[in-house]
This record gives structure tokens, C-alpha cells and sequence, in this order.
């Protein structure tokens, strides 16, 4: 059974509690595809009151904590050791076009260290939660990252920059240097599942630029706690600030840096 801290217990509540309201829509969602004026507005009030509801459930329990939010940007708390970081919905594209791949991501961080992370598809019912220093979990399983070690053999995952977003040139000559030499490449449209289904040893690693923090925050922690390794595009720790990461076993992750790095000259 995973050690469940009380402030995990509480985000696992939350986004249970939100997850409900997220299944409801994506049902609804099916007979919005086909009306005229499309499902972008409901979708992205389903967005916004998924947020709200994460946001009253956690500050009831914990009142004071600051947050940091993809919707509604940052609140200050009175108590300034402790942020959470949400994305309500990672996935949205999916979750617009009724694919269930999308999940709810919420990160705890202790003096800028994250303690405790969740990302949650409720369509599916998969929870992923960590807890520093106590391990990963699905559901009741305790996860480890894939233990292949050769590039020949593994499953990456990525995300492809969409219209309006930088990055196009590096993602493919990154791609270009994975699809060369790897089993294949997989690109699902939710960071934090991928980063999740890295720690499940689904995906041997994953890597994209310019994520933010509400993206990738909860999915760190459940890969370092899987026993991986993550770092940004320099092998350092700055992904969230600067939104680049790479993920996989403490084998593969060198060996994936430096092929990335000879495919774009990292300043
Ligand atoms: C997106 C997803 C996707 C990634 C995009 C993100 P959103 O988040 O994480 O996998 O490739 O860059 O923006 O918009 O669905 O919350
Ligand atoms: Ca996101
Ligand atoms: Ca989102």
C-alpha cells in the first residue's frame, strides 16, 4: 500500500472530487462535437470550474498554502513554504475532441522541493500519486521505471509543438535523432500522463521544451520516486523554470541527453 502523507490524502480527495465533475462533461462533450458552434467554450468552462473546485477543496484543508495555476495564475498564501501547482486539465486537446487521454496534475512544493504529487485520469481511473522519500504508485501498485537499456529497444514519448508555439525546428531534429534510433515514438498529448506512464515503465523516457511548471511538476516527482531521472535539456535541474525535460532510467538518460544535445546546440 502507498504511504499517503495527509497533504496527499487531501490533493487525492480533490481531484476525485473534481475528476467527478470532468467525467460528467466528457460525456456531455460527445453531443457538442457535432453541434455548430463546437465544444471550445464548454470545454474551456470545464476547465475553469475544475480548477475552482481543486482550489476550494484544497484551501479548506489547507488554508494559507499558495498556488500556482494554469486558469487563474498565482495566489499568494500566507504561508509562504507551501504552493501548490495544478493544471486542471493536461490534455486539453483530447479532452476537446473526446479522447481520454487527459488528466487532472497537482504538485505540492515544500520550500521549492515538490513532497507530494498526483495526476489523475479520471476517464480511465488511473492515480498516480508520489511522496518524496516513500516511492510511486498506480493506484495500489509501486511503480519502477522500465529497465531496458539500450536505445535500440526502448518506447519514447514527446510532445510536437502545435501552431502558434516555438520550437518547431529543434523538436524535429530532436525527432529526427529518435526516430532514428529508438524502437519508436509515441506523442499522446498530456505531459503529465507522459511523465506518469514513464514512472509506470510504459514509456522508456520523455522528453519536450517549453512545458510549464503546471505541466510537469507532479510528473517529476512520480518519476524520480520510480527510481528515474529527470533533468532538463543540459542534464541540469531547471525544468520549471525553463520548461524543457528529459525523463528516463539512470541508463538511458545520459545516453538520451547527448543524443539530443548533438541535435541542437543547447546554450
Ligand atoms: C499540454 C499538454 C501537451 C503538451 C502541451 C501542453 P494542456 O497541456 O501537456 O502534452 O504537449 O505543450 O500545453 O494545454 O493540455 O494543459
Ligand atoms: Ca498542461
Ligand atoms: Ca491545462
Amino acid at each position: 500500500m502507498p504511504y499517503l502523507s495527509p497533504s496527499l490524502n487531501v490533493m487525492i480527495a480533490a481531484a476525485k472530487k473534481a475528476g467527478r465533475g470532468l467525467i460528467r462533461d466528457f460525456g456531455e462533450l460527445e453531443n457538442l462535437q457535432i453541434s455548430k458552434k463546437g465544444p471550445a467554450d464548454f470545454v474551456s468552462t470545464a476547465d475553469s470550474r475544475t480548477e475552482r473546485i481543486l482550489v476550494e477543496e484544497l484551501t479548506r484543508a489547507r488554508p494559507g498554502y499558495g498556488f500556482l495555476l494554469e486558469e487563474a495564475g498565482t495566489i499568494e498564501g500566507r504561508d509562504k513554504t507551501h504552493r501548490f501547482i495544478i493544471d486542471p486539465i493536461d490534455g486539453t486537446t483530447n479532452f476537446l475532441h473526446g479522447i481520454p487521454q487527459f488528466s487532472i496534475s497537482i504538485a505540492l512544493e515544500r520550500e521549492g522541493h515538490l513532497v507530494s504529487a498526483l495526476v489523475f485520469n479520471p476517464v480511465t481511473d488511473e492515480l498516480y500519486v508520489a511522496e518524496k522519500g516513500h516511492g510511486a504508485y498506480l493506484n495500489d501498485r509501486r511503480l519502477r521505471v522500465a529497465a531496458r537499456k539500450h536505445l535500440s529497444d526502448i518506447l519514447v514519448a514527446s510532445g510536437a509543438p502545435f501552431m502558434g508555439k516555438g520550437g518547431r525546428k529543434e523538436f524535429l531534429s530532436e525527432l529526427d535523432g529518435i526516430i532514428g534510433s529508438t524502437a519508436g515514438m509515441r506523442r499522446f498529448g498530456s505531459a503529465a500522463l507522459d511523465l506518469a506512464w514513464t514512472a509506470a515503465g510504459r514509456f522508456d523516457a520523455f522528453w519536450e521544451r517549453n512545458l510549464k511548471p503546471w505541466d510537469v511538476a507532479a510528473g517529476i516527482l512520480l518519476v524520480r520516486e520510480a527510481g528515474g531521472v529527470v533533468t532538463d535539456l543540459n542534464g541540469r535541474d531547471s525544468m520549471l523554470a525553463r520548461g524543457h525535460i528529459l525523463a528516463g532510467n539512470e541508463i538511458l538518460h545520459p545516453l538520451l541527453l547527448e543524443m539530443l544535445r548533438s541535435r541542437t546546440a543547447e546554450e
